[in-house]
């Protein structure tokens, strides 16, 4: 049967989001709170109110779009994703989500739908924690998981904490917890993204409906030595905090294996200060990041972190393993699988059910809200670099199950 996106539509919001990026290029690169991500929020409101929906920016700068429902008592379905990338990304990654509300709020104005039940849609700050660190900040706050103090002791790479460039966006940092939702303020959320792997690109089908998302911890690991001269300090004197480091990421990559067959662990950023190729590292520090599908595995490779930082620390240096992130494996909604799966097949397309192994704000909004993913097919399964793609065609298709699923929860 056709579909109902319009597919040219989806291409040009796609495309036209994807100018604000600091790395025009080398991809995508839009952190939380830049000048991009203003122009992206801009670009984002623009639609939002051309789709008639009603906009409103909450105290961390997550921006939502309502249509109401001729039933005000009915709390409002949620769907969207995050605005902000990873450096030097794709243009699908969030943005898809974000698309497929804003589509599914252009085919209720242009099929003139009135809405029983209230519709939103979402587009959420620094999910990839590109630039504070951690991830999942948008969800986790709207979720009343993250301390106001822990606003200024969260920094990007230049030192800025995350209350400081609130402050430089226009928004009070004193007022977040203001951004937390209020219990049943929305009926579920329903999350649209890319697959970000293979399976859907090699089994020929259109659509994931996914039924659990992986647990994920980041840790952060900061080895202190003592800064010397290269040429000066004998070998038996130095305390150098790169060797410690490299004792620590040699035994790192194989803990996965002594764990489970699903569990994976990266470490993706590193830092060696003070850098001077003819100075001793005083610190260096490096991010862990750890995914399995039982919490049980998550917990034993943390504690093997911590096991293997603290014997690497002998000769005078000092290690600490902080936690950035810890998000248990999550269940999503079977009542919702049931629906994405049941519109799925009725639009005649080929589906299947899957695990997540990246993580999505949806595994943190599910804690307070019934919650569904679904996922389009990534080309040879490629995310998070410029190469990242998804046909628009595909990205239509899985937009129609987002479509006709909110179409029947609201009672249109
Ligand atoms: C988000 O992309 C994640 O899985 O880290
Ligand atoms: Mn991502
Ligand atoms: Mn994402």
């Amino acid at each position: 049967m056709t579909g109902y996106a319009d597919t040219r539509r989806v291409a040009d919001l796609i495309e036209d989001l994807d100018q604000f990026t600091a790395t025009p290029e080398n991809g995508t690169t839009r952190l939380t709170y830049s000048a991009e991500y203003a122009a992206a929020r801009d670009f984002i409101i623009t639609h939002m109110l051309r789709a008639g929906l009603e906009v409103r920016q909450d105290a961390i700068g997550n921006i939502f779009g309502r249509l109401a429902g001729s039933n005000p008592d009915l709390a409002p379905v949620l769907v969207g994703s995050h605005l902000d990338s990873v450096p030097n990304g794709g243009r699908f990654d969030g943005p898809a989500g974000i698309i497929a509300g804003l589509e599914t709020a252009y085919l209720f104005r242009d099929l003139r739908l009135t809405p029983e039940r209230g519709l939103e849609v979402v587009a959420m700050i620094e999910e990839e924690g590109a630039r504070f660190g951690g991830g999942l900040l948008g969800s986790r706050m709207l979720t009343g998981r993250v301390a106001p103090a822990d606003l200024v002791e969260l920094t990007d790479d230049h030192g800025v904490s995350m209350a400081d460039a609130m402050e430089g966006y226009g928004l009070d940092p004193q007022k977040a917890v203001q951004a937390v939702l209020a219990p049943n303020a929305y009926h579920s959320f329903l999350e649209l993204h890319i697959e970000q792997g293979p399976v859907l690109e090699d089994a020929c089908q259109d659509v994931a409906i996914v039924d659990r998302i992986v647990g994920i911890a980041q840790l952060k690991v900061t080895i202190w030595g003592r800064a010397g001269h290269a040429g000066t300090t004998p070998m038996h004197a130095r305390r150098d905090a790169l060797t410690g480091a490299v004792a620590i990421l040699s035994q790192l990559s194989g803990l996965p294996v002594q764990t489970s067959k699903e569990a994976v662990l990266t470490v993706g950023k590193l830092e060696v200060l003070p850098g001077g190729a003819n100075v001793i590292p005083d610190l260096v520090n490096f991010t862990v990041d750890l995914r399995a599908p039982l919490a049980k595995d998550i917990d034993w490779m943390i504690s093997c972190v911590r096991d293997i930082v603290g014997s690497a620390c002998t000769g005078g240096l000092t290690g600490d393993v902080e936690e950035m992130l810890y998000a248990k494996p999550t269940m999503l909604s079977p009542d919702l699988h049931r629906c994405l799966t049941t519109n799925a097949r009725a639009l005649g397309l080929k589906y299947r059910t899957m695990v997540s192994g990246a993580g999505h704000d949806a595994m943190i909004i599910s804690a307070v809200m019934p919650t569904g993913l679904i996922f389009v097919p990534s080309r040879d399964g490629i995310s998070h670099a410029p190469e990242e793609w998804t046909d628009y065609a595909q990205l239509a298709r899985g937009i129609d199950v987002i479509f006709t699923t909110i179409r029947d929860m609201t009672g249109a």
